[in-house]
């Protein structure tokens, strides 16, 4: 993540390099975020800052630094032409119209905070589980994910999403990682929230890769265990409904370059709905080769900022995993990828929201 935060700025930078002005100001953004940036390469020296709300908006505004840039130096460019003496006068006219409609990608910027920080929606979602037993069709599953309680996604925002899922009146309530993005967020107060949760049948969950990133694995466990959640860390429960067992297990966030999911088939009850929380949603191949029922994911934020619009392959989260968002099958397995609730990096959507998903498998 740093490493690519460096490239970006690198880039933006060497699009303003012949800019005049308000390249001053850039400047100084660049000098103090790559400077965070080139510490943050040391897990220790983040830790002496990260806690700040300041850094991550001081580090967000790079990116907004780096999307600006291309709109900006592109219409400058063109202007620049325009203003050639020797430019026809009709033909000067059409390159300032251009100019002014390459900066139109600016307002998509304001837009995505904008879709950012509108409260999440209710996605409801069916998934038909062949030969799924009675006692289990209709059950309702709540899904969260990515929370990233943070200077971006305040506890309050959160309260509202707890206040709005209760009032799906859920079964379960299961939570897949995420909860908060760097060391500093607080995380005593979003369990909090969260175990405020009303599901007859609980509240469980896995922790992602910013549990690992801001060093709160243990914590959050601990904390969970506190509040009532229990965060399961290759491990599983199996919950009655009627005559029909729901076999929930969960893993902590599986680190590329290992092997997916190593024993976890271990987790699986035999003749039981084996259902997988795992943080990230690549491990699908896996999941399904080892035969859990449904798989439960996060991670990818839906691409956060996608252009999707345009077309479906511009979606950065294509780089990490096929599988960003929404109900995937393979043979008798299911996964749901959810676009979460809060963002990471930047405060911005684009094309895709800030969602509480329901499932109900039917
Ligand atoms: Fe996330």
């Amino acid at each position: 993540m740093h490493l690519l935060e460096l490239i970006l700025v690198c880039l933006a930078a060497a699009l303003n390099l012949r800019v005049t002005g308000a390249s001053r100001l850039y400047g100084i953004v660049l000098t103090v975020w790559t400077t965070l940036s080139l510490s943050a390469l040391a897990a220790d020296a983040i830790r002496l800052f990260e806690w700040l709300p300041a850094v991550q908006w001081v580090r967000s505004l790079g990116f907004f630094w780096f999307l600006a840039s291309i709109p900006i130096c592109m219409a400058r460019a063109i202007r620049r032409q325009a203003d050639q003496p020797t430019m026809d006068p009709q033909r000067r006219q059409i390159l300032k119209s251009g100019a002014a409609l390459a900066l139109t990608p600016l307002s998509g910027i304001g837009f995505a905070i904008h879709k950012a920080n509108q409260d999440a929606a209710v996605r409801v979602v069916d998934i038909p589980i062949p030969g799924m037993p009675a006692d289990l069709r209709g059950l309702k599953l709540l899904h969260l994910s990515d929370l990233h309680v943070s200077s971006f996604f305040p506890i309050e925002r959160l309260r509202r999403v707890v206040d709005q899922a209760n009032t799906l009146n859920p079964d379960l309530a299961l939570i897949t990682g995420d909860l908060i993005t760097s060391y500093g967020d607080p995380l005593e107060e979003t369990i909090r929230e969260i175990s405020r949760l009303r599901a007859c049948s609980g509240i469980w969950g896995c922790l992602g890769n910013h549990e690992i990133v801001a060093g709160a694995e243990e914590e959050a466990t601990h904390l969970g265990q506190r509040a009532g959640i229990e965060f399961l860390r290759s491990q599983n429960r199996r919950l009655h409904f009627g005559k029909a067992t729901i076999n929930v297990a969960g893993v902590d966030y599986q680190r590329k370059g290992r092997p997916y999911l190593s024993q976890a088939n271990q987790l699986m009850r035999e003749d039981e709905f084996n259902v997988l929380l795992s943080h990230n949603p690549d491990v699908f191949q896996q999941a399904s080769s080892q035969r859990w029922d449904l798989t439960l994911a996060g991670h990818t934020h839906g691409g956060q900022v996608n252009l999707e619009f345009l077309h479906p392959s511009l979606n950065p989260a294509l780089f990490y995993t096929p599988f960003i968002y929404g109900l995937y099958s393979q043979e008798k397995s299911s996964m749901y990828v959810t676009s979460g609730l809060g963002t990471v990096g930047i405060p911005a959507r684009l094309g895709t929201k800030s969602e509480i998903a329901l499932i109900r498998l039917v």
